[in-house]
């Protein structure tokens, strides 16, 4: 999505935005754009992303290699990368943009809703070079100018115009000493730089190499930033959570593969190394809950929300909450979808999951439970964020930054915490101690069985099963039932996203109702079959799919091996042995397979697999 970024001070400002531009471009974008000020004028740079797959090339590396030839300097400058929302992907388009004299420039994430009226009004007074709502900002601040207020009131007097969400950055050429941010339910940060000047950025990502402290622009806030700090500013600083090793590969091919490595580490990191665990008592100590006990220990009904790979979590921890956590009623809600209508406020929690804290519409899920008064939980990975900030308590994941736009790592972080959110309620409601202390000790073991499964066996496996079996594919299914029905699901949304090969996931038993229809030789299907009593009813569904031609694809517990060899014998197929763990663990075990897959698969097709096509890292609008 949209992000922006702008610095003032003794550095220069263009090559510092140059940088940030580069650091935002992993959240998504199509496009990027520079102001800088030189003289008592606005100079403007935008380049749109070029080329496709591997051969794409960022708008940043073209700016960079303008500016080699140019080597503009300036000490005031604002960027943006672009994921149109109001106007296709044209340089006209690109942020910034700049009022009918150019004096006001500015960038803008998020959508003003009430652009049809605002255009309308303004288009006899104005030409307007764009199709965005940006750019009526950008007239509307320069004619309160004009009506003779000043900069600061100029912005406050259109921002009361304005319907919607969004974050600004504005700066007038006639005051070239400030920069003014204004936010309303969109993340914008300050950073005090070390060496001088100011950095105002959407994410941490662009700011992280030149402060390590940062203060959140708070929503309703219009903010006066000058070299020196925000004027006027009781706003508390607190430190950036995203290092700048994390931003690259780090020796990795893609970001991508350097998450799902890290996944072993941030099982232990759900557990603070131990830190969160109270083996004795058989519960988790979650800081986030201790002043809401009370309140936590009467929840009867839970409505966990969330989009994408975060739902599948939900899905997941959805059976946590019933079975472990011991609710009475769970309901799993897609953000999009939900419905808090019939949703009580008494005794219920409204659990929001989002990696980024930042996706539209679990926020708009969260709005409407406070509106409602119901108490609500933030399961996120990004501290600071709006849903962190928003939601009346919390578990963070602490799982690091998340580049890639596949999510892998924060999803088993999800589930890990989720797993002792469940124990920690469900010792609030009998749950007894010998039972919360042995799941608390299988957590602790699933980060040595995570290590086994990226070790060379499985991981080469999974590589020969995408490159032979899955590559050349039209179409894939993948399924589960019971706890791995979500990973059917998550496993197709992985390799879809990545590799653009249409995928679809269903439970194990519903294929015969239909979809059966669609398998083939070259359509395989890619199967998580479970051990224990379940397991029979996925074969029978394994078989279904073999008759047709489908390649089969198995991810099973180890000594499940040779049976699954045995029943497929006469179709081609490939069979994933993992470790055995617990029930409930089982599901974050058969997901790594899953990532590796789509990894594999979108690495033979040649796709940019960080960033794939038309998707952003954090979906910040409706
Ligand atoms: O930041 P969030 O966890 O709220 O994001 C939710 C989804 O947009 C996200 O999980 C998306 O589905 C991923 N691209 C999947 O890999």
């Amino acid at each position: 999505m949209c992000g922006i970024v702008g610095y003032i001070g003794p550095k220069n400002a263009v090559d510092v935005v140059l940088q940030g531009i580069s650091d935002l471009e992993y959240r998504g974008y199509q496009a990027a754009g520079i102001a800088y000020l030189q003289g008592d004028e606005f100079s403007v740079l935008k380049r749109l992303r070029e080329g496709v797959g591997s051969e794409a090339v960022d708008s940043s590396a073209l700016m960079f290699a303008w500016q080699k030839e140019h080597q503009a300097v300036s000490s005031l400058c604002v960027g943006h990368t672009r994921w149109p929302t109001h106007g296709k992907n044209t340089l006209e388009n690109a942020h910034p943009h700049q009022s009918f004299s150019r004096r006001v420039a500015v960038v803008h994430n998020g959508t003003i809703n009430n652009f049809d009226t605002l255009r309308r009004h303004l288009t006899d007074r104005v030409t307007l070079l764009s199709q965005t709502d940006t750019e009526l900002v950008a007239h509307m601040v320069e004619f309160e100018l004009d009506a003779g207020h000043t900069f600061v009131d100029a912005v406050k007097r259109t921002l009361a115009q304005l319907q919607g969400s969004y974050a600004f950055l504005f700066v007038d050429r006639k005051n070239p000493d400030v920069m003014i941010a204004a936010v309303l339910g969109s993340a914008l940060l300050v950073g005090i730089v070390d060496g001088g000047g100011v950095i105002v950025a959407s994410d941490e990502s662009a700011i992280t190499r030149l402060t390590k402290r940062v203060i959140d622009v708070e929503d309703n806030d219009v903010l006066v930033i000058r070299r020196t700090g925000i004027e006027d500013s009781k706003h508390i600083d607190r430190p950036v959570m995203v290092s700048p090793d994390e931003i690259d590969c780090q020796g990795f091919d893609h970001i991508m593969m350097k998450e799902i490595m890290e996944q072993p580490r941030v099982v232990r990191v759900a557990m603070n190394m131990g830190g969160r665990l109270h083996l004795k008592r058989g519960i988790p100590r979650l800081g986030g809950f201790k002043d809401h006990l009370h309140t936590l220990s009467k929840l009867d009904h839970v409505v966990l929300v969330a989009c994408g790979t975060a739902y599948h979590a939900a899905m997941i921890g959805a059976r946590y909450l019933r079975e472990i956590g011991k609710i009475r009623n769970v309901e799993v809600m897609i953000a999009s979808e939900a419905d808090l209508s019939h949703v009580r406020s008494h005794h219920t929690a409204v659990i929001a999951i989002s990696q980024s804290g930042e996706t539209y519409d679990t926020k708009c899920v969260v709005e409407e439970a406070k509106l409602k008064g119901i108490f609500t939980i933030g399961v996120v990975n990004r501290p600071g964020s709006w849903i962190a900030r928003a939601t009346d308590c919390g578990v963070f994941c602490g799982a690091g930054s998340e580049f890639a736009v596949a999510s892998t790592k924060v999803f088993v972080s999800q589930l890990s915490i989720l797993y002792l959110i469940a124990v920690y309620l469900g010792r609030q409601r009998g749950l007894s101690v010998p039972v919360g202390r042995r799941l608390l000790k299988d957590l602790v073991a699933l980060p040595d069985a995570l290590e086994e499964v990226l070790e060379d066996e499985i991981f080469e496996q999974c590589k020969w099963t995408a490159e032979n079996m899955l590559s050349t594919a039209d179409f894939i299914a993948f399924i589960g039932r019971g706890i791995h029905y979500p990973i059917a699901l998550e496993g197709a949304l992985k390799l879809k996203e990545i590799s653009y090969i249409p995928c679809e996931g269903y439970p194990a038993g519903e294929l015969k109702h239909g979809s059966l229809a669609l398998l083939s030789p070259s359509r395989p299907t890619v199967a998580v079959v479970p051990s224990g009593e379940l397991t029979d009813l996925v074969v029978t569904g394994v078989t279904e799919a073999a008759l047709t031609g489908s390649p089969i694809v198995v991810i099973c517990e180890e000594e499940m091996e040779n049976r699954m060899n045995d029943i497929l014998s006469d179709s081609q197929h490939s069979i994933i042995g993992v470790p055995a763990v617990p029930h409930y663990l089982s599901p974050i075990v058969a997901a790594l397979p899953m990532q590796l897959l789509a990894y594999f698969t979108a690495l033979k097709l040649d796709r940019e697999i960080d960033r794939p096509r038309q998707l952003a890292k954090s979906v910040t609008v409706g």
